[in-house]
């Protein structure tokens, strides 16, 4: 296992171009089963998770080449319909194949995702979704196995206990695109990324309006066919980099990132202070002097995205005040805390709330990663830090932000992996 090392304290300064986006392309991988014809996407990050789910295609009987950002996917030998559990308990968006696998084969074995540490991770929303489509669904030793003599279009509502769910929303779009008649999903999740899959489905063939609304209508169709896709890019690693900026008092230029996608990001940096201005393909963000504590609740896409909750936990650990941080999405989310307290910020975890009370440093420190996003915090913790952090077990940081050390270098940050 690797360590990552950063000597903090340098301002990051110049331009970096974002990847595709990692939740993009992981459920479009997944519908690639609902055809037989070659299909070619680009832009798709080189990252543990996407490597993952590209392993997951050949076990499922595809063959998969995937060279510089482009992943060519076709038919192999024959059709597997089990996804196991080695895999699937890796990575929890490999559940997403069960709505492809069943609507095209009728019948498919998907290992239960496991929990993880930011929460326990349900499926009752999935399942749901496509118990109404007709699919026969029974839990088997850890394995959802369903089956159907051929779903069939109804009127699903997919809110959950916590709002929409991405990942569900994903699964029954893809369930649904063969069935028979029209679907309509109401409380869809909103995310750019669901909107990316319907938009990569309408190109195989799909007849989907309202793909990234609350609202999505799918008229089902006989067959797909293959298609040529590029990625949108990543929102979640843009916000990690604008918040990178101004934690270093730096001023970075992000390229290849839409301002769309970070509306809810932006607003609450203009109420904390900070300028973040439109540049060419991208955004600038540069510290401009004091930044203002602001209070931040996670929801459900256009609201605050809960992906950043941590990295924006990490700036206001060092904006003098108070801030208050509510995670409505996954009341669990807060495993960075101790690490970032163990580097001298102030923060106290009240249930889904986090009082984060603003201090002047944070010292360098041997912390660890648990999960992809608060592995993200700690780095942008110990990019501002005096002195050395060493952070443990980066394989989370690796399952969602491609070169991560490159990019941060090629900002002047003095940043590097080691062997643990
Ligand atoms: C997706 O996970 C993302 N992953 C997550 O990003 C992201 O945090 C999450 O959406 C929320 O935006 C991918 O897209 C691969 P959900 P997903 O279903 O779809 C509850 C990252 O860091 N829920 O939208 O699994 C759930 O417990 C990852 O890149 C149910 O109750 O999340 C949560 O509280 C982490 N029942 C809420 O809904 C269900 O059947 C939202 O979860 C499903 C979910």
């Amino acid at each position: 296992m690797d360590k990552l090392v950063v000597e903090g304290g340098l301002r990051l300064k110049g331009e970096v171009k974002v990847s595709g986006s990692k939740n993009s392309v992981l459920p479009i991988l997944a519908a690639t089963l609902l055809t037989d014809a070659p299909c070619v996407i680009k832009g798709v990050p080189n990252l543990r998770d996407t490597v993952t789910m590209m392993r997951i295609l050949r076990a499922l009987g595809k063959s998969v080449e995937f060279d510089k950002g482009t992943v060519e996917v076709r038919a192999g030998r024959q059709h597997n319909l089990v996804a196991d559990y080695k895999l699937v308990s890796t990575m929890r968006a490999s559940f997403c194949v069960l709505g492809p696998l069943l609507g095209r084969f009728k019948k498919a074995k998907v290992s239960l995702p496991g929990g993880c540490v930011i929460g326990v991770r349900p499926v009752d929303l999935h399942i749901k979704g496509i118990r109404m489509l007709g699919g026969r669904v029974d839990i088997e030793s850890g394995y959802i196995v369903a089956k159907t003599p051929g779903l069939k279009g109804t009127h699903i509502y997919l809110g959950g206990v916590y709002g929409s769910s991405v990942l569900a929303t994903d699964n029954v779009m893809m369930a649904a695109v063969l069935a028979r008649g029209k679907t309509v999903i109401e409380a869809a999740a909103c995310e750019p990324e669901v909107a990316d899959l319907g938009e990569f489905l309408i190109k195989m063939g799909a007849r989907i309006k309202g793909h990234g609304t609350p609202t999505i209508e799918i008229e089902g169709v006989k067959h797909l066919r293959g298609t040529e896709h590029t990625i949108i890019s990543d929102r979640i690693e843009a916000g990690t980099f604008i918040i990178a900026s101004l934690m270093t008092k730096g001023d970075i230029t992000i390229r290849n990132t839409s301002v769309r996608h970070l509306g809810a990001l932006f607003d609450k940096l203009q109420e904390a202070g900070v300028a973040v201005r439109s540049a060419e393909n991208g955004v600038r963000v540069s510290y401009r002097g004091k930044i203002k504590p602001v209070n931040v609740t996670t929801l459900p896409y256009p609201g605050f995205p809960t992906d950043m909750q941590a990295q924006m936990m990490s700036l206001m650990s060092v904006t003098e005040g108070i801030s208050l941080i509510t995670e409505k999405i996954y009341p669990d989310r807060f495993m960075h805390v101790p690490e970032l307290n163990r580097m001298g910020a102030r923060i106290q975890r009240e249930g889904p709330h986090a009082i984060v009370e603003g201090v002047r440093y944070l010292s360098g420190a041997q912390v660890m990663a648990s999960d992809l996003r608060a592995s993200a915090s700690l780095v942008l913790a110990a990019l501002r830090a005096k002195g050395k952090t060493q952070i443990h077990r980066i394989y989370h940081l690796e399952r969602g932000y491609e070169e991560i050390e490159s990019k941060l270098q090629s900002l002047g940050a003095r940043v590097w992996r080691e062997k643990e």
